[in-house]
């Protein structure tokens, strides 16, 4: 049967209170599966309320939906959320390492270095955390996938984002790694690799004429991607559809990587 069927398996989602993650959460949900919505506690209480309406929307589809506030980059915030989840869901089948920032943008001779340090800490040492606790427990249960949300910035350099390049290049080569770790212990690791997708993380490009006509330039299918393609992407990844891939960064980007310059002349 073809068929994305993930009825009663459990996932974790990190930075699903918004964008990419909130639409990975709800493709899972729509596939079945119970999800855990992490985000990352501010003082404004913001996340927290956009994590519970995310959460109470996936009921709506009748799964159960949780939200877990951690720092992923905090190993003690991760452990104490792998337990919370533990309690919760009794396991974890899916883990989805969405949650990253692009970080403040500035060449490298002019950046703060704690700015540079907060992107790695986030994008890499958080997925890392998150994948050691899921595999200590997916190990011994000898299954459960791991999708992490790369970026086509894991091969496309980005001037002003050198933390945020080095981390989505550290973080494919996490997934490769992992993959090789994991390949004959039941569980597979993934990647997912978005181009320019519509969201709060780049509003200052699409809501910019400008930026915007150059930002399309750059890709062959001339438009931005919704986060509901990447989310549906996830949950094939995360399906027995995909029971034999383990370890490529699948690119959902309209086909930004493929020098989109070279279309015309060369
Ligand atoms: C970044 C976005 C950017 C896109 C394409 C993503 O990884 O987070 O801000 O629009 O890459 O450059």
């Amino acid at each position: 049967m073809i068929n994305i069927d993930l009825k009663g398996k459990r996932a974790l989602v990190t930075g699903a209170s918004s964008g990419i993650g909130e639409a990975i959460a709800h493709a899972l949900a729509q596939a079945g599966a119970d999800v855990a919505v992490n985000y990352l506690a501010d003082p404004a209480g913001r996340n927290a309320a956009n994590a519970e309406q995310v959460a109470a929307s996936l009921r709506q589809v009748g799964v159960r939906a949780a939200t877990l506030a951690a720092d992923i980059a905090d190993a003690g915030e991760v452990e104490k959320m792998f337990t919370q989840i533990d309690s919760t869901f009794g396991g974890i089948d899916i883990l989805v390492n969405n949650a990253g920032i692009d970080g403040v943008a500035a060449r490298c001779w002019e950046s703060n270095p704690d700015d540079w340090y907060r992107v790695i800490q986030i994008n890499l040492f958080g997925a890392y955390h998150c994948a050691r606790e899921a595999l200590k427990r997916m190990t011994t249960a000898r299954h459960g996938v791991i999708v992490n949300i790369s970026s086509v910035h894991e091969s496309i350099p980005w001037s002003g984002y050198s933390a945020y390049t080095c981390s989505k290049a550290a973080l494919t080569m996490l997934t490769q790694t992992l993959a090789q770790e994991t390949a004959d212990l039941g569980v597979r690791v993934v990647g997912v690799a978005p181009g320019a997708i519509k969201t709060e993380i780049n509003e200052a490009v699409w809501n910019d004429p400008d930026m915007l006509r150059d930002l399309l330039r750059k890709i062959p299918a001339n438009r931005m991607g919704k986060p509901e393609e990447i989310g549906r992407m996830v949950a094939l990844l995360a399906s027995d559809m995909a029971s034999y891939v383990t370890g490529p960064s699948v690119l959902v980007d309209g086909g930004m990587v493929l020098y989109p310059s070279f279309r015309h002349g060369g």
